[in-house]
């Protein structure tokens, strides 16, 4: 259910005043702006960090991203989006085009060992995947946006997202849900823009990629039913068993039989289950796994040779399958004109050499949803740094970023969205 709440608060946009500027000014001021609100930023994270929530219970979370998009003045905010999502509005001096900014919010059920001061509060729940960083960003590009807003020929939309991690079993969740319920509409938003903390990537530097950056994520469960009977007799079985071991070793054939071998692709087993007894052969066995690609038609066609060996393998011995995939979405994939059009952005943010192409990934982002919905583009933010003991990997325990890289990411998204709205008002002027 949707609330809206809006509380034109005279007293705290006193406190965070526009800044009048022309464009080459706009461009002077994303800097400056950014480092001022960068403490803000890692006192917000650190509070995040602190408490976190796991997907689609992001209720303190949304609390605090909504108090904090308040106190600076921003009075466009809708709560309860997706169960604890929240979207605020930022209007410039225009009212199109719209370029929303989106933030991840969940946590993992990860048990923290990271010994910070401010590590989870929450036991068996950890933000292992930076989402308290993506969060405090997007609220710092807020400010700086705001501070902005007399300068911008277009509108902003903050998008806090909850549930990227996945729902509970049987809830709707994450981006999905955000565009059911209307995210991308109201006004409509034309382009939008996101990141992701990444730990091998140094503190300082974006990394982007047009096309395929992160895999589609599909996930499939595989039921192969056969006969059961006493393991000294198994000619009066059909042996899931040994069809699973058919099963197995023919879908590693899409990967590198069947596939274009110069694209990426991952056909992995997670679970197989199967079996009670050792003088028994069962009646069925479970297998589970995902598929990963970094192209749509890619994705359809391993899916399609998926569902067939699967079945014809089980056939071909007897045995029935039934294949279900669920908790799927598209590649990441940035739209290459997008890319092109917004690459200067990124360096006009960071400097030549700090702007990196990235290999793609086979980890998964439900970003992808908007994605299939209007052209975005998806970024990953260096927070890699020895000396502070950033080295570990993503949904690891010991998962530490380098806060260093909060301002970094707060002038890529500011830069970005300011950059979208001049290039696409510079397309269509205003009428006189
Ligand atoms: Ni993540």
């Amino acid at each position: 259910m949707k609330r809206c709440i809006s509380t034109g608060l005279v007293a705290a946009i006193l406190l965070v005043p526009p800044v009048t500027a022309g464009a080459q000014d706009v461009q002077a001021s994303v800097q400056p702006l950014a480092d001022q609100t960068a403490p803000q930023a890692v006192a917000w994270r650190r509070q995040i960090h602190a408490h976190p929530e796991r997907s689609n219970r992001e209720e303190k979370t949304s609390q605090l991203v909504a108090a904090a998009l308040r106190e600076m003045g921003i009075t466009e905010i809708k709560t309860g989006v997706a169960h604890h999502g929240v979207v605020a509005l930022i209007r410039g001096n225009r009212p199109a085009p719209v370029v929303a900014l989106r933030a991840d919010m969940d946590a993992l059920p990860v048990q923290e060992a990271t010994g910070l001061p401010f590590a989870s509060q929450n036991p068996g729940v950890m933000h292992a995947c930076g989402h308290d960083a993506h969060t405090a960003i997007l609220l710092g590009a807020a400010k700086v946006l705001f501070q902005l807003r007399e300068s911008l020929p277009g509108s902003v939309k903050l998008v806090f997202q909850p549930s990227e991690e996945g729902a509970p079993a049987g809830e709707e969740g994450g981006a999905a849900l955000m565009i059911k319920e209307g995210v991308l509409r109201d006004p409509e938003v034309s382009a939008i823009f996101g990141l992701h903390v990444a730990p091998d990537l140094p503190t300082g530097q974006v990394a982007y990629r047009a096309g395929g950056l992160m895999a589609s994520v599909d996930r499939f469960r595989v039921t192969l039913r056969g006969r059961q009977s006493h393991a000294a007799m198994p000619w009066l079985s059909i042996d899931p068993i040994v069809v699973s071991a058919h099963v197995i070793t023919a879908i590693q054939t899409i990967s590198s039989r069947r596939i274009d071998a110069r694209q990426p692709i991952v056909v992995s087993v997670g679970v197989i289950q199967g079996g009670q007894v050792w003088n028994i052969i069962p009646e069925q066995v479970v297998l589970e796994g995902t598929v990963r690609t970094h192209d749509k038609a890619v994705r359809d066609e391993a899916i399609g040779l998926f569902r067939q060996l699967v079945e014809q393998t089980a056939a071909a011995h007897g045995a029935r399958a039934e294949i279900e995939f669920s908790g799927d979405h598209a590649p990441v994939w940035n739209d290459p004109e997008l890319v092109s059009r917004m690459k200067p952005a990124l360096i006009a943010a960071l400097g030549e050499a700090n702007v990196v192409e990235s290999p793609p990934v086979m980890v998964g982002e439900d970003f992808a949803h908007y994605q299939e919905a209007i052209p975005g583009m998806f970024v990953f933010l260096g927070v890699r740094n020895e000396a502070v003991g950033a080295v570990h990997p993503l949904h690891t325990p010991q998962f530490v970023l380098d806060e260093a890289a909060l301002p970094v990411g707060i002038r890529t998204l500011s830069q970005l969205a300011i950059d979208y709205l001049r290039s696409k008002t510079a397309e269509s002027p205003p009428a006189k």
